[in-house]
């Protein structure tokens, strides 16, 4: 049966002031009037019901994320003890859904809790031919591919070899995975034109990851192993923060995808948006004629260029203000230029730092 696993314990500094510690991107309205977290979970429709929806997260966010996914199981959002990437976490939640919710011939589609994915009908078929593919080679894991327009560094890069020929959109054997090169070779690769960007969603099946872990990462799913052994007794809480803790962080890109040998790629056939930070606000919400995209109450006068973000109803007035970035939270303001957009992390750091 196909289970979701949604990713969510993103820290996102990104968007600071809107985005803090407990309120990451996957929590934030961003684009329309629902958090991240609840457009990824309406996404799945009736192909995944509630019952086989999965959420991992950090501990803090777990209250928050049950209030936004009020129609997940009991005890389907599971709250890690520490930031350790996304190996651990697909890892769990492989060994939670064969072994705790007994299904050991579960397949798993596993998400990112921020992305923007506009048509979920597109998105759904997609998963259903990732399903079809797997039936047909059960070890095989597929990806989704976005065509890349820039030479990004913050992607992983999929390099399609023969076509699969399938039913549904253009799908492809993998040559090669690449998490996240550097600006000349994502250059190199984009050129090549047999490049996709990863769009960080994968489907397998649990069993599938779960021995790829083993061979990669034997210690880390020793930990796991004794977590889950413990999921239905008292030890539970007190073995989930020894051995998770214990566990080495690493990406499932890095950990699994850059080694795996039978890997397919689909064209997505929808539109996929990785909010990267303020700026990317203009691609979703538009820009009026003067090139501003404004969330909330705003008035300006000769502004241009800029993003302004209000919230509670407060009026921001902006005049004379040239490619700017203003958002305001009811505890903290960033005026920035929008070429030093990239500071926002260190403001973050610095801000940590200070307590
Ligand atoms: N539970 C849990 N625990 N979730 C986590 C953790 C963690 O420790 N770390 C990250 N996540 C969640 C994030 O909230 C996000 O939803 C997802 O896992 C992916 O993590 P990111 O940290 O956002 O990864 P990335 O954007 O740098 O890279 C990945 O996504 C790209 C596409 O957006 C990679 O898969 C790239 O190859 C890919 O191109
Ligand atoms: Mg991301």
């Amino acid at each position: 049966m196909l289970h979701a696993i949604i990713m969510a314990g993103g820290s996102g500094t990104r968007f600071w002031p809107a985005s803090r510690a407990d309120s990451p991107k996957q929590m934030l309205k961003l684009v329309g009037d629902q958090t991240m977290i609840r457009q990824t979970s309406s996404r799945f429709g009736d192909l995944i019901p509630p019952e086989r929806r999965m959420v991992v997260t950090n501990r803090r966010l777990v209250d928050g994320v049950r209030e936004q996914l009020p129609e997940l199981a009991e005890g389907a959002v599971v709250g890690e003890p520490c930031k350790r990437d996304t190996a651990p976490c697909i890892g769990l939640a492989a060994l939670l859904v064969t072994r705790v919710a007994g299904d050991p011939d579960a397949t798993m589609l596993v998400c990112p809790a921020d992305h923007v994915i506009p048509d979920s009908a597109a998105f759904q078929a997609a998963v259903k031919q990732a399903d079809k593919l797997i039936a047909e080679s059960p070890g095989r894991i597929v990806t989704f591919g976005i065509k890349p327009t820039y030479p990004a560094e913050i992607f992983g890069y999929i390099q399609r070899s023969e076509s699969l020929k399938a039913a549904g959109a253009p799908a492809y054997q993998v040559a090669r995975f690449v998490e996240k090169p550097n600006g000349n070779t994502a250059a190199e690769y984009l050129e090549s034109g047999d490049f996709y960007w990863n769009s960080g969603i994968f489907v397998w099946r649990a069993a599938t990851i779960l021995d790829a872990l083993r061979e990669r990462q034997p210690a880390m799913l020793e930990h796991l192993e004794l977590i889950v052994d413990a999921w239905n007794t008292p030890d539970r809480d007190a073995l989930f923060d020894q051995e998770f803790t214990a566990i080495e962080g690493i990406s499932i890109d890095y950990a699994v995808m850059e080694h795996a040998t039978d890997v397919a790629v689909i064209e997505a056939p929808f539109e996929w948006d990785d909010l990267g930070g303020w700026q990317s606000l203009t691609r979703r919400l538009g820009e009026d004629e003067n090139g501003n995209t404004i969330v909330g109450k705003h008035l300006g006068f000769n502004t241009e260029g800029s993003i302004v973000r209000s919230s509670d109803d407060h009026l921001i007035v902006t005049l004379g203000l040239k490619d700017c970035i203003v958002v305001h939270t009811a505890d903290a303001t960033l005026v920035a230029s929008k070429h030093d957009e990239e500071s926002i992390r260190k403001v973050v750091k610095e801000l940590e730092a200070r307590g």
